[in-house]
């Protein structure tokens, strides 16, 4: 079919529910189209919780955690009373920033970094400079502007619209395979950003599977069970897991990917988040932010060390693999795809949720 240059006829043309083994892949116009990233925007970016850390990155009073989620500016503090609050990054005198990386509020106060207005961590403006000759000016109508957020097991998650989802139903679902406190006892120990030249479902989908793995990450395949790699799949989250090959104790990893676009990352002693943050129909922004037992971080800095080395090489290995598949997606030579049974159920489950939140559709049954 000829390429379609209209959102309607896009979920008409494919919404329709078939089993996982007469299934088709998204059409690409859905990755390439900019009436979809806007549709994007406003079905699932505006109206869903979306990840943005553990609260254990804002670990003190005052301290704060800064970053640009599409076309949105974030501040997340730590307010006096020890609860996180999340803010636009955004001064209400000119709209600059109060700051510009993640850092700590001197003397409990955010200072926009442009003239230099103060606003308390409750968002109230305090310090205003020569200001005292402007007429009817009163301060309260100028605090920072809140972003609706909520904690949930450690895990704080922001909605820029009006949240319709039961986050901590979700959130406890997840935690069912996990030990008790499994979140509370992580630290954390830094973050590393990445562009990847592809859509934002590309990489998604890409997580999804492990079907990849054999010839996209030839040293990762050493160290999982790949033919004991299983996935499960719920209607809010997808679970992919494995044994590791070198645990005597036959540990597991972990990889859960929460909708839309949350990841973690589970090894022994150490949790790594990812957050996929659109930025527009051919890039995307990864997040990975690194957690790891108190001991690791007392006994094993090394381990550490090689954990991120080893991420950083496996995630080139993607952001490699991505781009060249949005290249093919964006070409003339594709339309859609099929997906393997056994290996790309997860895949299949994130594009039947993916079609049932942007058409809405009827025809579909999950
Ligand atoms: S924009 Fe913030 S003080 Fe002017
Ligand atoms: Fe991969």
């Amino acid at each position: 079919m000829a390429h379609i240059n209209s959102f309607d006829t896009l979920c008409s043309v494919d919404t329709k529910h078939l089993p996982l083994s007469q299934a088709y892949t998204l059409r690409s116009e859905w990755y390439t189209e900019q009436y979809v990233f806007d549709e994007e925007i406003k079905q699932i970016f505006s109206s869903k919780w979306v990840f943005l850390c553990l609260e254990q990155k804002i670990p003190s009073v005052g301290s704060y955690t800064v970053l640009q989620y599409l076309h949105h500016p974030v501040i997340a503090v730590r307010d006096r009373n020890n609860a996180i609050k999340v803010y636009y990054n955004v001064c209400r005198h000119r709209g600059g920033p109060l700051a510009y990386h993640d850092g700590i509020a001197t003397t409990n106060v955010l200072q926009c970094q442009y003239h230099g207005w103060t606003y308390l961590l409750d968002g109230s403006l305090r310090g205003v400079p020569q200001f005292d000759k402007v007429d009817l000016f009163d301060k309260k109508d100028f605090g920072l502007i809140e972003i609706p957020s909520i904690v949930v097991n450690s895990m704080v998650f922001l909605c820029f619209g009006e949240p319709t989802e039961d986050i901590p139903t979700i959130v406890s679902t997840v935690n069912q395979k996990l030990p008790p406190n499994y979140f509370s006892t992580k630290k954390y120990h830094s973050t590393v950003e990445y562009i990847v030249d592809a859509n934002w479902k590309v990489y998604a989908d890409n997580y999804l599977e492990g079907y990849h793995i054999p010839l996209v990450h030839p040293t990762l395949n050493t160290m999982l069970s790949y033919r004991n790699y299983k996935v499960e799949t719920t209607n809010e989250f997808v679970l992919q897991y494995s044994p590791i090959t070198s645990s005597e104790e036959n540990e597991l990893a972990l990889y859960y990917f929460m909708y839309p676009s949350m990841m973690l990352n589970i090894l022994p002693g150490r949790l790594q988040t990812n957050v996929i943050i659109p930025i527009s129909t051919q890039q995307c922004k990864v997040i990975f932010d690194y957690y790891y037992d108190e001991d690791v971080f007392i006994n094993s800095p090394s381990q550490i060390v090689e954990d991120i080395r080893f991420s950083d090489e496996v995630q080139k290995e993607d952001a490699t693999i991505c781009k060249a598949v949005f290249q093919g997606l964006s070409s003339n030579a594709y339309t859609s795809g099929r997906f393997s049974v056994d290996t790309e159920a997860g895949v299949y489950a994130f594009q039947q949720w993916y079609r049932q939140q942007m058409c809405n559709s009827s025809n579909s049954k999950f």
